[in-house]
């Protein structure tokens, strides 16, 4: 069985990926219920921390309830990563995560997020002041290499561990290919099978299916699976990835009131935290997944979406419901 540090995980955990907007304490509330084995929180910027930026710092808010959790912080100076680790600390996290992954432009641009992945000693390093610097396991998120042909994830994965990194998860892809083409995952089972590995190596990228999940056990080897954008709107992803692992067979789709009763609470939870306005705004991105597949559902989707008052989007849950009950989801 896997572990990171002294945390003990169950065989091929299911881990939810910090994905920014979207892994905040309600989503991960919902996705901790329905299996997931360890949650991260959206990435947090060091130079935000530091700066005591409100933003940043309400993102260090993490449930009883959901533990394991892992706080991700992102930066590429040493002196605020440093600092940013003391401040994660007050918020009593079971793991700090390092995201050394993020490809987009203003964080790649300050040598931060995959911006690293350019300059493999200053990672290492950086990890390894980390390391020393908490009593907390550190963990990294990472992905292949910079590009195709800068691709030495096998080396970096094994400095990484020899400096104290307690698990490595990586993203199949390059930072060159942003999210395009297939995530590879031969790469990732290399770093599994080098013999001197032995942190656990966890998988992400395109884990979109129980069927997935599984090859990515027995085909690929790796310890265990990060899942991101499969659980958006769907957090009984975890579940059935689960069940099918335990029985081969797939379990029935949640019906629409399982559905609507988990976007109510969804909703809910995300007003009660970041209030009514960004509640209501950064839950839309869910409803599309939470409602798939259900023929003609545009007028009641766009009700959901278009309006700032949390009363019409429960209005339109409900109304969804009076005309969609019955409808039978497809596997
Ligand atoms: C909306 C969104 C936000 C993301 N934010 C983060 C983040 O804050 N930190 C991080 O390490 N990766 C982030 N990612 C990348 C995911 O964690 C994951 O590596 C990627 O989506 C591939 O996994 P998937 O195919 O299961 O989605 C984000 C991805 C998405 C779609």
């Amino acid at each position: 069985m896997p572990s990171i540090g002294d945390i003990q995980l169950p065989d091929f955990p299911l881990l939810l990926a910090p994905m920014e907007d979207v892994s905040d304490p309600p989503f991960r509330a919902l996705c901790k219920e329905q299996g997931a084995d360890v949650v991260y929180t959206e990435f947090i910027s060091s130079e935000g921390l530091i700066r005591d930026a409100a933003k940043s710092v309400m993102k260090l808010d993490i449930y009883e309830k959901e533990r394991p959790v892992g706080i991700q912080i992102f930066g590429a100076n040493l002196d605020s990563m440093l600092r940013s680790v003391e401040i994660v600390e007050k918020s009593n996290p079971d793991i700090i995560d390092i995201n050394f992954g993020c490809p987009v432009k203003k964080v790649v641009s300050k040598g931060a997020g995959a911006g690293i992945l350019k300059d493999i000693d200053l990672m290492v390093s950086l990890t390894k002041a980390m390391v020393n610097h908490t009593k907390l396991p550190v963990t990294v998120k990472t992905r292949l290499g910079w590009d195709h042909d800068s691709i030495k994830i096998v080396e970096v994965a094994e400095r990484l561990q020899d400096v104290g990194c307690k698990s490595i998860a990586i993203h199949g892809r390059t930072r060159a290919q942003m999210y395009k083409g297939n995530a590879d995952w031969k790469p990732i089972a290399a770093v599994k099978n080098n013999p001197r590995m032995h942190i656990p190596v966890f998988g992400n990228g395109d884990v979109d299916s129980p069927e997935a999940a599984k090859r990515m056990r027995d085909d690929y080897g790796l310890d265990g699976a990060m899942i991101g954008r499969a659980s958006i709107g769907y957090p009984w992803f975890f579940k059935e990835v689960k069940h099918y692992f335990e029985t081969g067979t797939h379990l029935a789709p949640p019906t629409m009131q399982e559905r609507v009763t988990a976007a109510k609470r969804h909703l809910q939870m995300a007003i009660d935290w970041k209030g009514e306005k960004l509640g209501v705004f950064e839950t839309r991105r869910h409803y599309t997944n939470y409602f798939k597949g259900i023929p003609n559902f545009k007028e009641y989707r766009m009700k959901m979406v278009t309006s700032d008052d949390s009363a019409d989007v429960f209005a339109a849950f409900e109304e969804a419901l009076a005309v969609f009950g019955d409808y039978e989801f497809s596997l």
